[in-house]
């Protein structure tokens, strides 16, 4: 059964969709982490010279490459070269690897926010909490699938009246949420056991100030490879999802613009939450807090920072959990339509039809993440080194293995194959100012091959 495309009602909402998706998890819990630890200031500059060369040239390609061809990814880039369907269904592999472990970790984060609603949440201080948690039997299953079921249901509901929609109500509630709480991080103060008080603008110093004490040019690299690496997970590239939300932009939209307010977005979220992480950890924990990212972070680390403040600390880890949920959801639904887009090109079935498929093989896989934690726990080494369990392996796989892989194949068929004027031609079609266009050629055909080629020599432990 062919159906009508959907397509986005304007640019407003094509930019809330797809900001929603670039900023997730890794804009609260790696950056934060990464500016701490990269010396602060300098690493903002390295990110948003990069931001707006880089990003800027994979992000407009994608967005292009769909609206251009009007197909989800897993049929877009034959449409652009026959000979490119293997990218087509390496870019649909992607986001099906992505989706299950994602929703393992949103109901960890639903789970948080029930605490934290119900007025339990100190007891998220216990450093047991956590993982007495995950390793329970029945209810990270429970928590996984409520949250699948949440962004299934938007996905049925279709791009205007679920995706757009509701990213209309979330994004704006998360903005608020995240420089509300940036700016009582800021005010904090804090004297600990030893007398020491530290205040929440010595914690902003850590990340605005650039710090180049004991910087060397081999930590300028791992500052730089770190910088690219983040980047390009947070703008959401090569896993499908710009294609397939590009794909719902109308013809008469300026896509230029869209992509800049884009990355805008994600990149004034990521600084805004450094903001909110680092001032709140520092005051509380001092520097060796801030060494923390991901999971430690977010679960263990945060819930002790909110214990310490008292009484108000369960209202500001209620707002900061709500604050994770959504961003959390926009980049699940997101995943989750670069899917059912996919199969609804290419198998012509109804989106109905498509999204209870992927979402079946999405909560069996997603059980499967979770049982790495009970049943089945067992400590792999990743080919980089780290140790981890049946998420970490599908997490490696497709951010460190396969997307690099999608994004340095889409650089070879826009820059050699297809030749970048087949995008700057579809981004000027309306007469739209491009005023970056020598700079997107030069980026797509070389600098970004490269760059993209170092990324995945180091993420499979080459250097
Ligand atoms: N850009 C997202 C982030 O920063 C990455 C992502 C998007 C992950 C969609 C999964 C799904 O977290």
């Amino acid at each position: 059964m062919e159906q009508k495309r959907h397509s986005f009602s304007g640019s407003i909402g094509f930019v809330l969709a797809a900001a929603g998706s670039a900023v997730g998890l890794g804009n609260i819990w790696r950056f934060p982490y990464l500016a701490a630890k990269y010396g602060g200031g300098l690493f903002l500059v390295v990110y948003l010279i990069l931001a707006v060369t880089f990003g800027f040239a994979l992000l407009t390609s994608e967005v292009t490459i769909g609206r251009m061809t009007k197909q989800g990814p897993l049929t877009a880039y034959s449409k652009v070269n026959k000979k490119f369907k293997f990218l087509g269904i390496l870019a649909c592999v992607v986001p099906m690897i992505i989706l299950p472990y994602y929703c393992v970790i949103g109901g960890w984060v639903v789970k948080y926010l029930v605490a934290f609603a119900t007025g339990k949440g100190f007891e998220a201080a216990d450093p047991d909490y956590f993982g007495g948690f995950i390793t329970a039997n029945i209810e990270p299953q429970v928590m996984m699938f409520i949250f699948m079921i949440i962004i299934a249901i938007i996905i049925v509901m279709g791009v205007q009246k679920g995706i757009e929609a509701s990213s209309k109500i979330i994004m704006p509630i998360l903005f608020v949420l995240v420089i509300g709480i940036a700016v009582y991080s800021i005010t904090l103060k804090f004297t600990d056991a030893s007398g020491i008080t530290r205040t929440g603008l010595q914690g902003l110093k850590i990340l605005v100030v650039p710090n180049f004490e004991g910087v060397t040019l081999s930590s300028f690299i791992a500052l730089l490879l770190d910088a690219m690496g983040q980047l390009f997970y947070s703008l959401s590239i090569a896993m499908g999802i710009m294609i397939a939300y590009g794909s719902y932009v109308r013809d008469e939209d300026n896509l230029v613009k869209s992509v800049n307010q884009i990355e805008i977005c994600d990149t004034g979220v990521a600084f805004l939450a450094g903001c909110m992480i680092i001032p709140t950890v520092y005051v509380f924990q001092g520097e060796e807090g801030l060494a923390k990212s991901g999971v430690g972070l977010m679960f263990k680390a945060l819930p002790q920072v909110f214990q310490s403040m008292g009484k108000i600390g369960n209202v500001i880890g209620f707002l900061f959990f709500a604050m994770v949920l959504f961003a959390a959801l926009t980049s699940a639904m997101s995943i989750l339509e670069a899917i059912v887009c996919s199969f609804m090109d290419q198998f012509k079935i109804s989106r109905l039809k498509a999204t209870v498929i992927e979402t079946i093989i999405a909560v069996v896989m997603a059980v499967v993440v979770n049982f790495g934690y009970t049943i089945w726990y067992f400590d792999y080494t990743l080919p980089n080194g780290s140790v981890g369990q049946i998420l970490d392996i599908m997490d490696y796989l497709s951010n460190n293995f396969l997307m690099p892989i999608v994004a340095l194949a889409t650089c070879i068929l826009v820059g050699w194959i297809a030749k970048p004027e087949v995008i700057t031609n579809e981004i000027t079609k309306n007469g739209e100012k491009f005023g970056r266009k020598g700079l997107y050629n030069v980026m797509i055909k070389f600098v970004a091959p490269i760059l993209l080629v170092v990324i995945f020599a180091k993420s499979v432990g080459l250097f």
